[in-house]
């Protein structure tokens, strides 16, 4: 296993500066509590900020050296300044509220950007410091999410993950942000990038294509050279260890005590003081159940725990002082002197009163507004080995996608969330069990460990080194040099050619791609060397073709490998039957897709058909081709024919043709004696590459993810390259 380095903005620890030293205790949120196991058994490092701003005396800081060195954290110290302006200012005061759905809370003016970029790259020294080749980086949350592009930049060989922890928010929404594009980048650094839900990742998805023009095949994203992968990995818990936790006796004795006699049914609901969370709408709720069952007063109480948070964001003091006043409102209303309905406490608890209050509950409240897993929920079903207790989860929470067996709430429809705090109150203890026990096994089995294992078993399987052949570094010398040899060893030759992009560079309409002299020519002299087949293997229609190359003595495929026809032969023959009935409704779409599009044109061929959109502005391009895609996708469910995405074109075509069907079927002693040379530029030559035999000589012309083992920058280069072989032909003639 690889090492393991974790960078998160803050580190599993709080550090307060005392007399002669510091002191290091536990630092809480989701993040920290849920990877600091993972850390500790890692035997890695964890880079973060220490939640330090004060300068440090020298003694303190050699203290404080010592006691992260010993549990192999590393800190990255920042200035009053940087945590004024990078975490208070654009981490928490704009992309926390946005991506939280929470435009109000995002300032008129956001000034920190350029604190956000520095510290970032702050980060990134850090990091290229501790690295050594191997190692594996995962990268953390909204804080650092140019962080996986710097370290590429420095880096480009590391094995690099980063994981959302907040939720990715709808396109139209994230797109308000004035570096979108640069955040996206950023997070494109990495070589997976992963999520809580299938619905952040479908919105990071529309991001990429709506805002850098990419194409996002399903799970991953190609870039020039390589290839992004997502993917979604729920985060669990150390589900054993809260389990174990809830069984200690001193726990359960302390949980005793906070039932009593159990006359006074106990609400727990347990946050970071933020406003995510829905604190106000769940009191207002709480508020409302009293009013409509009196019968409940004096009988039930609530037990907020709510930890102080970024209490230097502007946000968050303003939120304070509101949560203050409704406790008081509603302690003050309802309250007697035998009884509080809100007991409020503002501070954070230790994992074991935590976990004596989880158990203690009747009901567990978790009713954010947003949020991206929330671990509270999960927390309370594996601290109750009783089987017993109520979990209200508001839907919009992350874990509510895992957790379906919860009572569902949504925290803004205050009378139904107030009704369903009654029914959670009243469940008969059949249904409690009933619904308790799926969640208890769902959240033990996906726990913290597994999640851990499965994002970095993908990270291992999407960056290691048999991954990386498929982006080859090796140039024209190379491929020169393998082919010279190649040709002195094999007395035949099969060529295998694609034509746009490869034999002549892209044209503005397809009819411009005409040959030039010199390529006709040279296509003669290799078609004349001696034991030496050439074959276009092309996208054209049979028309074009012909007419462009027909009077060479050469074979010709038409529409990526579906027509073939002879050298000097008048007979193409199809790959399969032509079965139109798509193509009416297909073109319709297309017609119509065309003329909204400025730049955009369809290739009618005899089977199959072309959308064109090389010529559209970048971004509408791509986002039209992916809408389109989709949405013939689903048209064409039940049709025997596919949709291929080219190089800025979609093709619709019979299924199972492509341009790999045309590798004549060789035997083993012909193959032994003939060099095989294919060469094309996107998606449609991948097929071609696949279906060659290991020995052959293959090449893409530009950049992109390939299976083809060597690179040539350009057609130039192609043709250099084949007048080379058309070279040796002649001096072998002459021997
Ligand atoms: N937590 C804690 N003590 C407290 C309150 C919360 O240790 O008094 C921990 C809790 O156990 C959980 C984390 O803080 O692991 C909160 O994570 P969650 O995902 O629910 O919310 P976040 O704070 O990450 O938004
Ligand atoms: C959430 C975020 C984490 C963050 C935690 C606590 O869980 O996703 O990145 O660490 O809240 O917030 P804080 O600002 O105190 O680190």
């Amino acid at each position: 296993m690889s090492r393991l380095l974790i960078v998160a903005n803050r580190l599993p620890v709080s550090v307060r500066p005392v007399e002669g030293g510091v002191e290091v205790g536990r630092s809480l949120g989701g993040l920290a509590t849920g990877l600091s196991r993972p850390h500790e058994q890692s035997g890695g490092l964890w880079i973060g900020w220490p939640g330090t701003e004060e300068e440090l005396t020298p003694e303190q800081q050699s203290d404080l050296d010592r006691k992260l060195a010993e549990l192999r954290l590393v800190a990255v110290p920042l200035t009053g300044d940087q945590v004024t302006r990078y975490y208070e200012g654009y981490s928490n005061g704009v992309l926390w509220p946005l991506f939280h759905y929470l435009l109000d809370q995002v300032p008129l003016q956001a000034r920190d950007w350029d604190a956000y970029v520095e510290v970032n790259e702050l980060f990134a020294d850090a990091v290229a410091e501790q690295y050594r080749p191997g190692d594996l980086v995962w990268v953390h949350d909204y804080q650092l999410l140019l962080l996986p592009g710097l370290l590429r930049r420095r880096l480009p060989e590391a094995r690099i993950g980063f994981f959302l922890h907040i939720p990715f928010p709808s396109e139209e929404l994230f797109r308000t942000l004035p570096a979108r594009k640069r955040l996206l980048e950023g997070m494109l650094g990495a070589d997976l990038v992963g999520f809580h839900t299938p619905t952040y990742l479908r919105h990071f998805a529309t991001a990429l294509t709506d805002i850098l023009g990419l194409t996002v095949d399903i799970d991953r994203v190609q870039l020039p050279g390589r290839e992004v992968r997502l993917g979604v990995f729920p985060m669990g818990i150390d589900a054993a260890a809260f389990q174990g936790l809830a069984q200690d006796p001193a726990v359960e004795a302390e949980a005793a005590a906070l039932r009593g006699d159990g006359s006074v049914r106990i609400l727990v609901g347990v946050d970071r003081l933020d406003y995510t969370k829905g604190i106000p709408r769940r009191l207002l709720a709480y508020e409302r159940m009293l009013e409509t069952h009196p019968e409940l007063r004096e009988k039930v109480r609530l037990v907020q725990v709510a930890v102080p948070s970024r209490t230097g964001v502007g946000a968050y003091q303003d939120f304070r002082s509101l949560v203050d006043g409704l406790v008081g409102r509603i302690n003050g209303v309802f309250g007697t002197p035998r009884w509080v309905p809100v007991h409020y406490i503002f501070r954070g608890l230790s994992a074991p009163d935590l976990v004596a209050l989880y158990r203690a509950a009747d009901v567990m409240l978790v009713t954010p507004l947003r949020d991206g897993m929330n671990l509270v929920a999960k927390e309370f079903v594996a601290s109750r080995p009783d089987g017993d207790g109520v979990l209200v989860l508001s839907e919009f929470a992350g874990a509510s996608w895992e957790l379906p067996e919860a009572l569902p709430v949504n925290p803004y429809d205050t009378d139904a969330t107030a009704e369903i705090f009654f029914r959670a109150l009243t469940m008969e203890p059949d249904e409690r069990r009933a619904r308790l026990g799926p969640l208890r096994q769902r959240v033990a089995t996906f726990d913290v460990h597994s999640w851990v294992t499965s994002f970095l078993d993908q990270l291992e399987r999407v960056s290691g080194p048999s991954v990386r052949v498929l982006s080859p570094t090796a140039g024209e010398g190379a491929l020169r040099e393998e082919l010279t040899r190649a040709l002195e060893q094999n007395d035949e030759l099969l060529l295998l050619l694609d034509y746009d992009g490869t034999l002549v560079p892209f044209t503005a309409t397809p009819e411009l791609a005409r040959p030039d002299a010199a390529l006709v020519g040279l296509l003669r002299s290799l078609a004349a060397r001696p034991d030496t087949e050439v074959h276009i293997v092309s996208g054209r229609s049979r028309e074009a073709l012909e007419q462009w190359v027909g009077s060479l003595p050469i074979w010709l495929h038409a529409e990526h490998g579906f027509w073939s026809r002879p050298p000097g032969q008048a007979e193409w023959t199809p790959a399969a039957d032509i079965h139109g009935t798509w193509r009416e409704p297909v073109l319709e779409i297309l017609r119509d897709i065309t003329a909204r599009t400025p730049g955009t044109l369809i290739e009618v061929k005899a089977v199959a058909i072309a959308w064109h959109y090389r010529l559209a502005d970048l971004e509408t391009g791509a986002r039209r081709a992916n809408e389109l895609r989709i949405h013939l996708n689903q048209l064409l469910s039940n049709q025997p024919v596919e949709i291929l995405a080219g190089n800025r074109v979609l093709e619709i075509r019979p299924y199972g043709v492509h341009k790999g069907r045309i590798v004549p079927p060789m035997s083993a002693e012909r193959e032994a004696r003939t060099t095989i040379l294919a060469i094309g530029d996107d998606r449609t030559d991948e097929d071609l590459f696949a279906s060659l035999p290991p020995t052959a000589i293959s090449a893409r012309v530009g950049p992109g993810a390939t299976r083809a083992r060597f690179r040539l920058e350009s057609t130039a280069a192609v043709r250099g390259v084949l007048q080379m072989v058309a070279d040796t032909g002649v001096r072998a003639d002459l021997a």
